[in-house]
């Protein structure tokens, strides 16, 4: 990390745009490797992630972040946008959550925010290691219970509180994706959303512990099909009419 950052210090001054590589495409690829990511397993990249983040987030010119196979531990990460230009997102490898829970700085293990144009891809996995976290899910019966994070985001695996949710997210498809979570982890469910719109989920399997999909206030326009659930409580509308503000579902 230390040296990445000092060679990019170095060359902002130097050279010209020396961590990117521009394809004929046009499209401009920045490896996260190339930002100082580590594929042990236990370095942190979170820094070197939200680097990659910004700059491709900065960049004029439509981006694509790349993450090659290999396991990368990620503490925790949020990428904000607005972004300049349309980012594409491909993960190849393994994104790897801390085994505790509380290793997670913030409410959510992955977290994309204020951004347009996203799309994310690749035949890599995030694993979320929930196994850790479940035994310490007991909300059900203990109102001082810690929190979980989540995710919000392609093949995932053990998420400790919810795996993929989206919120106030408008126009996006879902497909191709595998999310695993054994039938006894609480809270888990699949792919959540609220205030969404104009969605289409396909070719997904979904294995969970809750709902595979959940369906909640204010979400309109959904295409689902070729959805496998199990485990799981199938794919539910639900908690409307509990908490003020909450709007209709519809088509
Ligand atoms: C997801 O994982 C499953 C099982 O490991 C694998 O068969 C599938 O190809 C993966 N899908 C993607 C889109 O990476
Ligand atoms: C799971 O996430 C939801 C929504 O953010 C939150 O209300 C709930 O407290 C979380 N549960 C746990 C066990 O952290
Ligand atoms: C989602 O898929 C549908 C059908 O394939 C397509 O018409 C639509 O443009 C896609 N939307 C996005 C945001 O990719």
């Amino acid at each position: 990390m230390v040296i990445a950052s000092l060679f990019k210090a170095l060359c902002l001054s130097s050279c010209s745009s020396p961590l990117q590589v521009v394809r004929p495409s046009g499209k401009k690829v920045f490896n996260v490797r190339r930002y100082g990511a580590k594929s042990d397993g236990k370095t942190d990249n979170a820094n070197a992630f939200t680097n990659v983040w910004k700059s491709a987030c900065a960049r004029s010119g439509s981006s694509k972040i790349y993450v090659p196979k290999g396991t990368f531990y990620l503490g925790g990460v949020e990428f904000i946008g607005p972004c300049k230009n349309q980012i594409e997102f491909v993960i190849d490898g393994t994104l790897l959550a801390p085994s505790n829970p509380r290793d997670i700085k913030q409410d959510t293990w992955i977290n994309f925010r204020y951004i347009n144009n996203l799309y994310i891809s690749g035949t890599g996995t995030l694993d979320g290691q929930g196994k850790q976290s479940w035994p310490l899910n007991d909300c059900h019966k203990n109102t001082n219970c810690p929190k979980l994070a989540m995710n919000r985001w392609d093949n995932i695996t053990q998420q400790q509180n919810g795996t993929l949710n989206f919120f106030s997210v408008h126009h996006f498809n879902i497909t191709g994706v595998t999310v695993t979570a054994p039938g006894d982890s609480p809270n888990t469910d699949g792919i959540k959303f609220g205030f969404c719109s104009n969605i289409r989920i396909s070719n997904t399997n979904i294995g969970t512990g809750d709902d595979c999909i959940a369906i909640l206030s204010g979400t309109i326009n959904m295409d689902i099909s070729n959805v496998k659930c199990g485990p799981g409580h199938g794919i539910s509308v639900g908690s409307l009419g509990k908490n003020k503000g909450e709007k209709d579902v519809n088509g």
